[in-house]
């Protein structure tokens, strides 16, 4: 009896085993660790940010055995996506041996995070709310169109991430730029924002992130909201420097005029896009009686073929806004048919919730 209790407790303490495909590896995951923490201290390049359960990047699909949510999966992953086996490996306690497979065609082009030292070189107002950060940092840095960078300032203890602006440049740039939106209340913009930060200095540590221009040759669907045009737009500017020439659809979601940006930018790459390339403002409280000509709603009301003029289904889409937009878009390309592996997201967070602000 008490050998089977003893026996019963060394059981409950061995660790799971996880074999993790296509790599073919299989690792120890100790009870007290995550899959992600495991998978990491033993060597394995397994894509990750945030390590807390809100960025997606550690998503892989399950493919047998169980596992316990630290934090509930659906706060990041869509219906969608949990159906279809998607877990966070950031998150998942194991209950017993699993198998998981990354998806290492996801794996963005490598570029090391190490850290950098910059300061600020100008700064200006895209809207109200959004400004452009122009930065200059000590040595060139190389990073793919869509990934962002976590910046550090002395006196704040966590550091904020935020997308490239800018375009990358072959063998690294130093000059960078950022779109940052002010939440009001949150200690880090409001610094930001209330005075002039020229010549300020910060750490930079990147580049991080798995939104990136995947290769294909299907139509692109992009949709944003708020500052999560830096990304789009990168990403825009950087398929026009290599020839990229597939037929796009921009969404972008506002409150009202005084929202938007960068129509000029969208303008210019409109025609010189080799392809159609539509760009769809859509504004959600623009008073009724205004001069917008435009379409008025929510942006995921736009989410189907009549309204983007392309075959939904054949396209790959890419997301990025507030986690409320994303999960709401995701649910429109399911209905539209849009397979959740063409589909790419950078949710950004409520950094009031997050304390990120
Ligand atoms: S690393 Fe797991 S959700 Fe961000």
């Amino acid at each position: 009896m008490l050998k089977n209790i003893i026996q019963g407790f060394k059981d409950r303490n061995k660790p799971r085993m996880a074999t993790l495909q296509p790599l073919n590896k299989t690792i120890e995951v100790p009870r007290d660790q995550t899959l992600l923490q495991a998978a990491l201290e033993q060597g394995i390049t397994f894509p990750h940010h945030c390590t807390v359960g809100t960025c997606g990047n550690c998503k892989c699909r399950l493919l047998s055995g169980n596992v316990r949510a630290v934090l509930d999966f659906s706060y990041t992953l869509s219906e969608a996506e949990i159906n279809d086996g998607f877990i966070l490996a950031c998150q998942s306690m194991l209950k017993e041996d699993v198998e998981v497979e990354i998806d290492v065609s996801d794996a963005v082009p490598d570029f090391p995070i190490e850290t950098f030292h910059g300061v600020v070189k100008e700064t200006s107002m895209l809207t109200h709310d959004i400004m452009e950060v122009s930065v200059e940092v000590d040595r060139p840095i190389s990073f793919t169109a869509g990934q962002f960078a976590d910046i550090g300032l002395e006196g704040f203890e966590r550091h904020r991430s935020y997308s490239f602006a800018s375009t990358p440049v072959q063998d690294g740039t130093k000059e960078l730029k950022f779109h940052v939106r002010h939440v009001s209340g949150g200690s880090y913009t409001d610094w930001l924002f209330s005075e002039d930060r020229t010549d300020e200095r910060f750490e930079l540590h990147g580049p991080a992130g798995n939104f990136w221009l995947r290769p294909a040759d299907a139509p692109i669907l992009c949709i944003a909201g708020g500052s999560g045009m830096a990304p789009i737009k990168s990403i825009l500017d950087d398929a026009i420097t290599k020839n990229i020439n597939r037929p796009v659809t921009y969404l972008f979601g506002a409150r009202e005029q005084r929202d938007l940006y960068c129509l000029d930018e969208m303008q210019a790459l409109k025609e010189q896009w080799p392809k159609q390339f539509n760009y769809i403002p859509v504004l959600s409280e623009e008073a009724e009686d205004s001069s917008w000509k435009g379409m008025r709603g929510l942006v995921t009301d736009f989410i189907n073929d009549e309204s983007t003029g392309m075959s939904l289904s054949e396209c790959h889409a890419y997301l990025c806004g507030p986690p409320g937009m994303i999960d709401a878009a995701l649910i429109e390309l399911e209905r539209n048919n849009v397979n959740i592996e063409q589909i790419h997201y950078d949710k950004f967070l409520d950094s009031r919730q997050l304390e990120k602000n």
